[in-house]
């Protein structure tokens, strides 16, 4: 194989800035996809993604160019996802590739993501080509982009390309640049005999009921067929591959998959669980060091997942061991709810994230699911001075248990125009977040640094700051760590039965209000009973909020005409007593949409 001939690059971008429609231009000036077939956004192959209009997956596509000089190249593309809540996404595409374009919209400029991609891209020490894209739009800012990306990188302005993913209008000079630019692979061998031993950096898999799981890899040593043993260094499984071969986008085999390629192993494996992204494959009978792998993702945001028929547990269960293949940040353990039965308390990298599990799995696995408030993980020391991470309300110990609490903190980094200074230090005010300091980049934007505790910003906090900016303000954050916090378990009574479901730990100080928001959204979304209904968010036994649900009164003499005074008395007497009878009985069968709605928050 001649690496020379090879190019391995990703485009990484803020959310939205045209990641998947460079990559469409890509694909027809490469001619890997016939007029007749595209598809706007080609590369996000999900019809989600499609529907959402955002990518949630990296996606592999080899293509072959041919340059003004005649020679054909090797271009193997992966476009990765924008949003904050798949940027290990972003990460584990990063260590297959050479180089990566960064792409900033003309019209809304460095954004957060940028910055925090940015330096992924450094880390790996991959070339940067810098383009600024969207120069078709009225509203672009062309010239000011330019010099911020300029003064961003350290470099001269006329090292960035500007283009219109959306015309066409200088795509090509970025595929000369990406051909010129980043470097072809590198041959790092290892030698037994006169044989260099085959081995693959697993980047991303998914589950296929013929094939077992497929792997998708970066060769970096040697070549493999199909028919040839394997072995997975971490999991030390062996398995025989059933298949190899390039995605274009769609898997094309090959007879071989050789070293500097990106491509897929079809592993014959059933059990999802032996095949985990970072680890190495590698040729059977010989003794070699496995790759560096990643630093997995540690979810703080947790939710608890339900069938929405608890027969399906098992489904379920299978069905999570199957998307984590192809979503590596989702992490589960079994639990058992109160009112829900058997689950699974998952683990996120944002709400996003959350939600858009949920519905791969209705879609993928045609599982209807019922999905908890989400919530941080917290900390508790107990009287003996021990450890535990709380992941859900229900686990909460008596407060005379507890002698501290704690909860994440993360560094919160908002990139602003100035005219929204205002409106975003507002709405810094209302979270409890303490600020840290201020950096200017160019006289565009002002990146403000705070840090906040992560339930603050889990929740609806990204919306909100994009709705008061227009769009143009963005953020960005880490988790540090934990510190200590004042904290209670808010309960929910509906018709005096405790709904455990609904238990959220909030903080001291604002367990009124949110016992209020919460007992009034129930109020809002849970249907009308024969009977009324007690809403009651309560506090250690304390009811601190209280709403009520009236009772739906059926017009039970509607079919009487004319004035039968006793018998319209009678029959209104016997669905009184009707009613008292289904109180007794009790409890209020709580609707699937009603968990998402108050899940949406
Ligand atoms: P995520 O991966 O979800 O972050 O999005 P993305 O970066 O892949 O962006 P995508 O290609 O989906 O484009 C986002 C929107 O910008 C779409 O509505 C595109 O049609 C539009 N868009 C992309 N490039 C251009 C361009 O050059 N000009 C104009 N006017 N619109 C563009």
């Amino acid at each position: 194989m001649n690496l020379e001939k090879i190019r391995n690059f990703v485009i990484i971008a803020h959310i939205d800035h045209g990641k998947s429609t460079l990559a469409d231009r890509f694909l027809e000036l490469t001619k890997t996809i016939s007029s007749k077939k595209m598809r706007p956004q080609f590369l996000d192959m999900m019809d989600l993604e499609r529907e959402r209009g955002i990518t949630i997956k990296l996606q592999p596509c080899r293509m072959i160019y041919r340059a003004d000089s005649g020679l054909e190249y090797i271009l193997n593309l992966v476009d990765t996802p924008g949003h904050i809540d798949f940027s290990y996404e972003v990460s584990r595409s990063l260590v297959a590739v050479e180089g990566a374009i960064l792409l900033v919209d003309a019209a809304k400029g460095i954004q957060a993501q940028t910055i925090h991609n940015l330096d992924l891209a450094k880390k790996e020490n991959l070339v940067i080509i810098p383009v600024v894209n969207k120069i078709d739009l009225p509203q672009a800012r062309i010239e000011e982009t330019v010099n911020e990306l300029a003064a961003l990188l350290g470099i001269s302005k006329n090292e960035i390309i500007k283009i219109s993913a959306k015309n066409g209008t200088n795509v090509k000079e970025v595929l000369k640049a990406v051909v010129e630019k980043v470097p072809p692979p590198k041959q790092k061998l290892v030698e037994n005999g006169s044989r260099p031993v085959f081995r693959a950096l697993i980047f991303d898999s998914k589950y296929d009921s013929y094939k077992g799981v497929i792997a998708y890899v970066r060769v970096v040593d040697g070549e493999i067929g199909s028919g040839e043993k394997i072995k997975l260094l971490g999991t030390k499984t062996e398995a025989e591959t059933k298949e190899v071969g390039f995605f274009i986008p769609e898997l094309s085999s090959q007879d071989t998959l050789s070293i500097g390629e990106i491509g897929y192993i079809a592993t014959g494996i059933k059990e999802p669980g032996k095949v985990r992204a970072g680890d190495t494959i590698s040729n059977f009978q010989f003794k070699v060091e496995p790759l560096p792998g990643y630093q997995e993702p540690r979810p703080m945001v947790f939710a608890s997942i339900y069938p929405e028929d608890p027969d399906k547990f098992g489904l379920l269960k299978e069905s999570l061991s199957k998307l984590k293949l192809n979503d590596p940040s989702l992490v589960f353990e079994p639990e058992t709810k109160e009112g829900l039965g058997r689950g699974f308390r998952c683990g996120f990298l944002g709400t996003l994230h959350a939600e858009i599990v949920s519905e791969r799995l209705r879609r993928e696995f045609k599982l209807e699911v019922i999905i908890s408030i989400p919530s941080v993980v917290y900390k508790i020391i107990n009287q003996k001075g021990k450890e535990r991470f709380i992941y859900s309300a229900n686990e909460w110990p008596n407060s005379t248990e507890i002698k501290k609490m704690e909860e994440p903190w993360v560094s919160l980094e908002i990139l602003t125009p100035p005219e929204y200074l205002g409106k975003v230090s507002e709405l810094l005010k209302s979270i409890e977040g303490d600020y840290v300091k201020t950096e200017y980049i160019g006289k565009e934007r002002i990146l403000l640094f705070y840090e906040t505790p992560l339930r603050e910003i889990i929740i609806n906090f990204y919306d909100k700051l994009k709705s008061i900016s227009q769009g143009y303000a963005s953020m960005n954050y880490q988790i540090e760590g934990f510190k200590e916090a004042d904290l209670l378990k808010m309960e929910v009574l509906i018709a005096g039965i405790k709904e455990e479901a609904f238990s959220r730990i909030v903080p001291k100080d604002k367990s009124l209000q949110e016992g209020r928001i919460l007992v009034k959204k129930l109020k809002e979304t849970l249907p009308h009973q024969q009977f009324s209904v007690a809403l009651q968010a309560t506090v250690e036994g304390k009811v601190i909020a209280r709403e009520t649900i009236s009772a739906r009164r059926k017009d039970v003499t509607a079919p009487l005409y004319g004035g039968d005074v006793t018998r319209k008395r009678k029959l209104l007497e016997k669905q009184k007593k009707g009613k008292k009878k289904l109180k007794e009985k009790g409890r209020v069968r709580i609707p699937p949409n009603v968990f998402l709605e108050i899940f949406r928050g």
